[in-house]
């Protein structure tokens, strides 16, 4: 019996070693060296190609000025959803590669399941994870009767191509990357160079076929794609669809896009009967507009290039044990302590002794700095007991010295504002004038300004 020949990968950047060692060479992590089993192909001299055979020089590419190359931009694909259009840059871009990732069950089949039945062309669902009855249920609670689709349950990747070659999709639905197994290699579906070789011939088959296909990829714990890291260097675009499993919204974005920008999200509730497109998020996320309740402040913010109007809560109450509670939902605790540090410091309120528990509204998480003055407001109002009037929204970022900070695109933020209706918007003084015609731009420098306004 021929002896199996293995090889050591790296999980990080998937480099090859010859045998086992701590750590990489290429990317010099620790600990991340795997054994598996490969066929090698017969690896040649890249001097191979350069013997005179005219055939071989002419399929080979030759340097253009870049003057001349034709840069008619290749029309794109409508995947007639416009949250995905959006997200991808304007639609599908005809052989390119994109890889979807996300936690288990947030609802990538889902997506890409309805995606495709709603799809005006011909797309092939090649599915390693569930069967076609599966499918089938999963299809009954989207419902669509358009019939464009095609379901495979395979998972080597010769028997796909073959399928593709008598089917002729005009796009490629995989789910997922790591059930694939291609026979040019012998190790398990789902490692290292299982992952790296299927996608390799799947980006060939696109780019030579000029057939986007989108790939679905599992994330590790940490929140990583699983595989190796150059997987996401192979594809052209990386989008993530993340969420709380216990609500209902859940938000498409794109990491990284050779086609378009990364800063447009996508945002989906999922319902009973598949996921429903979110084009207006702010109305949905402020929970009850209209009875004021202490403890509630609403700010405007932006999730990439969308602003976005959210409701903060904040609880504040005597802490029963000795050490006092801080719990934040959608916030970052340590920020919220750093907040807390600034009242008690620079503003002078005695928060030492009490519980803060901090909620953002509709399980969305918040990174935007903007949010901190709406953080503040709801704590001091929760402290006080005094509500906060519900025709009022903030927007700014807090500075350790308890100074209010201009944050970026507030044009942006106030347009929001005037569309859903609030009279006074409390933002950070700056020099660039802003038009207050419909929604009130009121100006504030320290806190201690904006406690005389609200408290007073
Ligand atoms: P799924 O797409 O299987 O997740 P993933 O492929 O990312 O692992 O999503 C499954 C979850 O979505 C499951 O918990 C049920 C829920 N779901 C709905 O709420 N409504 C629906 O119409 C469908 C199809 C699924
Ligand atoms: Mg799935």
């Amino acid at each position: 019996m021929a002896k199996v020949k293995t090889t050591f990968y790296c999980q990080n950047c998937g480099a090859q070693h010859s045998r086992w060692q701590g750590q990489c060479n290429t990317c010099k992590e620790w600990n991340t060296l795997v054994e598996e089993i490969v066929e090698k192909s017969n690896q040649k001299d890249w001097k191979d190609g350069l013997e005179d055979n005219p055939v071989q020089r002419k399929r080979t590419q030759t340097p253009q000025r870049i003057s001349q190359i034709d840069a008619t931009e290749s029309p794109r694909m409508d995947t007639t959803n416009a949250e995905f259009n959006r997200v991808l840059g304007g639609g599908l871009v005809p052989g390119s590669v994109t890889l979807l990732g996300g936690e288990p069950g947030i609802g990538k089949s889902t997506l890409l399941l309805q995606l495709c039945l709603n799809l005006p062309f011909k797309t092939l669902y090649v599915s390693g994870e569930e069967s076609a009855q599966q499918i089938k249920m999963r299809a009954e609670r989207i419902k669509k009767e358009v019939d464009n689709c095609y379901i495979l349950t395979e998972t080597k990747t010769q028997n796909i191509f073959r399928q593709v070659a008598d089917n002729q999709p005009n796009a490629l639905i995989i789910d997922s990357i790591q059930t694939l197994q291609t026979d040019h290699i012998e190790s398990t579906a789902g490692s290292v160079s299982q992952i790296r070789e299927c996608t390799g011939e799947l980006i060939k088959f696109a780019k030579e076929t000029n057939t986007p296909v989108i790939l679905i990829g599992h994330i590790t714990k940490d929140g990583n794609i699983a595989g190796p890291k150059v997987l996401e260097h192979m594809v052209d675009t990386v989008l993530q669809f993340e969420g709380d499993r216990n609500h209902t919204y859940r938000i498409l974005r794109a990491l990284k896009n050779r086609f378009g920008s990364t800063h447009e999200i996508g945002i989906y509730e999922m319902l009973g009967h598949g996921l429903r497109e979110v084009t207006n998020p702010s109305e949905l996320l402020i929970s009850q507009r209209g009875s004021n309740l202490s403890g509630t402040a609403i700010a405007a913010t932006m999730e990439g290039m969308r602003p976005l109007i959210i409701e903060v809560q904040a609880l504040v109450s005597t802490a029963v044990y000795g050490t006092p509670q801080r719990s934040a939902t959608g916030y970052n605790l340590k920020r919220l302590n750093m907040i807390l540090a600034v009242l008690e410091k620079r503003a002078g309120f005695k928060l030492g002794q009490k519980d803060v528990f901090l909620n953002i509204t509709g399980g969305i998480n918040v990174d935007d700095p903007a949010i901190d003055l709406a953080v503040v407001v709801a704590v001091l109002s929760s402290n006080f007991d005094i509500e906060i009037s519900s025709q009022h929204c903030f927007s700014a970022e807090i500075g350790l010295g308890g100074e209010i900070r201009p944050v970026s695109r507030l044009e942006q933020r106030v347009n929001e504002a005037t569309k859903l209706g609030f009279e006074k918007i409390f933002v950070a003084p700056s020099k660039s004038a802003l038009s207050d015609k419909g929604t009130q731009i009121q100006p504030v420098s320290r806190i201690e300004e904006l406690v005389k306004y609200l408290f007073a």
